[in-house]
């Protein structure tokens, strides 16, 4: 590794704030920038770099904030203009980075531009979204995410055309094909990165260019569908432009979320030499054991950790020399982390969330930890449609119901895969609502916050809280498992994931069992020598057969 190489970006540890559920200061059950101003100190207590927040804009909160109607405002429920610049100084004086969430492939209908856009087809702001006249028919079929039809194309009476909408009909698709709407995109940016921000996590980015003479789609398309709906062959254009205009006149950090992008084709987004972005994030991980991806139904033969490892080495592989890769587990798409990915049955919740950690500070790639999976939160499995509150499963649920599919294997499904579950209030003690609230929260706090809950681990040293806090230190004391060279050892084994991290000389192995069994790890000559650095368990295996989830770090 070159010193020029070197970036903060590459060697932060980003934790994700969900502000809807992270601490609620005025009692009206949503969380606000007041209550991660209260709670600064406990950011900074656990050791990370990066904050990165979804967005905080002003919008109706179709989709919680991800339907934008003022790219300038603060969203009333969450607080004023003031406090975020009093939020931003906190940070900034402890030394954290704050990341905004970047939401430009599409706006909410309720954004002034939408509004003219919609009223006359002469109107200066038609051209700012994609519509489609009835007189050319119907346009060809597009699906849509949240639809209850998953019909991308929404009739607007007014003007007797069909608008684009990926997301659900409050988020209409902005046409980046027009340069004035890119030039707004630029001018937003500059407005946040001139009161310091540090980074845009930038949604759905690679949906924003299309084919603007929307084509039948293929009968049948394999894997990679986003391709013949979105990855527009001018988003790397726009991409460069903006990273002219924008992001190069800034230190700030980038990372694209990447529905669709593939590990043949990232280096498009990321590679330095092309001037667009610094990371980006893929799904073929999180995606495992999903029969539907979209849908989000379980695949009743569950995930198989050899298809981790390889999808996992696979993509390492991709930035041996050139770009960056991201490690995350869990955000606020998915479920908890312990649930999906470890065990949150009582006996192996702790341990399993400790692995998990282990597992997201020893890859090389940034890691992305969401708030919460560092007390081991679980999935609150809701079983009834009423709980809901994203619009994802519902919206769901009345599609199935249309079309006869059975709601039961929906409902089932999403009790392990489905948004909300990562979206419950963060419980911060044992009082009601876990100390979020003192009003009625948003969404039903899950009732395990007796038990797991900030106070409770806070003066428990072997809480999966402070074992985070330890792992985290660990990463950053340790260079190699920032930059180091990842190898994949014992590649054939089923239980346990074996990988050697390397740099300069320094040699570390990292063995995690995967599984509630007691598993072996076979490991070569090298292992004779070695010296146990850190352990989930406090008399960590030094022989390579490994107690139910464990993780042991080696020096070798
Ligand atoms: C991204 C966001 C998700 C949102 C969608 C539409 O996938 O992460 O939360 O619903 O885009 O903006
Ligand atoms: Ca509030």
């Amino acid at each position: 590794m070159n010193e020029s190489q070197r970036k903060w970006w590459k060697e932060a540890v980003v934790y994700q704030i969900y502000p809807r559920s992270f601490k609620d200061s005025n009692g009206d059950g949503v969380g606000d920038l007041r209550g991660i101003i209260e709670k600064l100190d406990y950011i900074k207590s656990l050791g990370i770099d990066v904050v990165w927040l979804n967005p905080i804009f002003g919008s109706p909160n179709d989709d919680n904030g991800y339907d934008i109607s003022d790219y300038r405002a603060i969203m009333n429920e969450f607080g004023t203009m003031a406090d975020f610049d009093e939020m931003l100084e906190g940070m900034h004086e402890r030394g954290i980075k704050l990341v905004l969430d970047l939401v430009v492939n599409h706006s909410s209908d309720e954004h002034e531009w939408f509004k003219q856009s919609r009223s006359s087809r002469e109107n200066p702001y038609r051209n700012y979204y994609h519509w489609w006249d009835v007189e050319k028919g119907k346009p060809a079929n597009r699906w849509s995410f949240f639809d209850v039809n998953a019909d991308a194309w929404a009739f607007d009476e007014a003007t007797k055309s069909y608008y684009l909408h990926y997301f659900s009909r409050k988020q209409p698709d902005l046409n980046w094909e027009n340069p004035k709407v890119r030039q707004e995109v630029y001018d937003l940016m500059r407005f946040w990165f001139d009161k310091g921000i540090d980074g845009f996590r930038m949604d759905v980015i690679t949906f924003i260019s299309k084919d603007t003479t929307f084509p039948e789609l293929p009968e049948k398309y394999d894997g990679n569908f986003v391709q013949y709906y979105a990855e527009g062959e001018n988003r790397h254009e726009y991409l460069q432009e903006m990273n002219q205009a924008v992001l190069s006149k800034y230190d700030i950090m980038t990372v694209a979320e990447g529905p669709g992008t593939t590990a043949e084709n990232v280096l498009e987004y990321v590679d330095e030499s092309r001037n667009e972005l610094n990371m980006s994030y893929h799904f073929e991980a999180i995606d495992l054991g999903l029969a539907e991806h979209h849908q989000r139904i379980l695949d009743p033969n569950g995930w198989k950790l050899l298809d981790f490892k390889k999808v996992y080495s696979k993509w390492d592989a991709v930035f041996a020399e050139k770009g960056w890769g991201t490690i995350y587990l869990g955000n606020h798409d998915q479920p908890r982390m312990v649930t999906r990915w470890g065990n949150d049955a009582p006996e192996f919740r702790e341990i399993s969330s400790k692995m998990l950690s282990t597992f997201l500070m020893t890859m090389r790639g940034t890691p992305y930890y969401y708030f919460g999976d560092e007390l081991g939160m679980t999935n609150i499995k809701f079983d009834k449609i009423e709980d809901y509150q994203d619009i994802m499963t519902i919206n769901l649920h009345t599609l199935f119901e249309k079309e006869g599919r059975d709601v039961s294997q929906l409902l089932e499904s999403h009790k392990i895969t489905g948004r909300d579950n990562g979206r419950t209030p963060f419980q911060w003690n044992d009082s009601p609502n876990g100390g979020f609230t003192t009003g009625k929260p948003w969404l039903k706090v899950n009732p395990d916050y007796t038990e797991i809950n900030v106070e409770a681990q806070e003066n428990d040293p072997n809480s999966v809280l402070n074992y985070f806090r330890k792992i985290v230190k660990f990463r950053k004391d340790n260079p190699v498992l920032i930059y180091g060279k990842y190898t994949l050892v014992d590649e054939e084994n089923p239980n346990v994931y074996a990988y050697t991290r390397e740099l300069n000389g320094r040699k570390l192995l990292i063995l995690l069992n995967f599984t509630e069994e007691e598993s072996a790890a076979a490991l070569d000559s090298d292992f004779q020598n070695v010296k146990v650095l850190l352990g989930n368990y406090s008399a960590p295996s030094i022989d390579g057969k490994l107690k139910p989830y464990e993780a042991v770090i080696f020096e070798v």
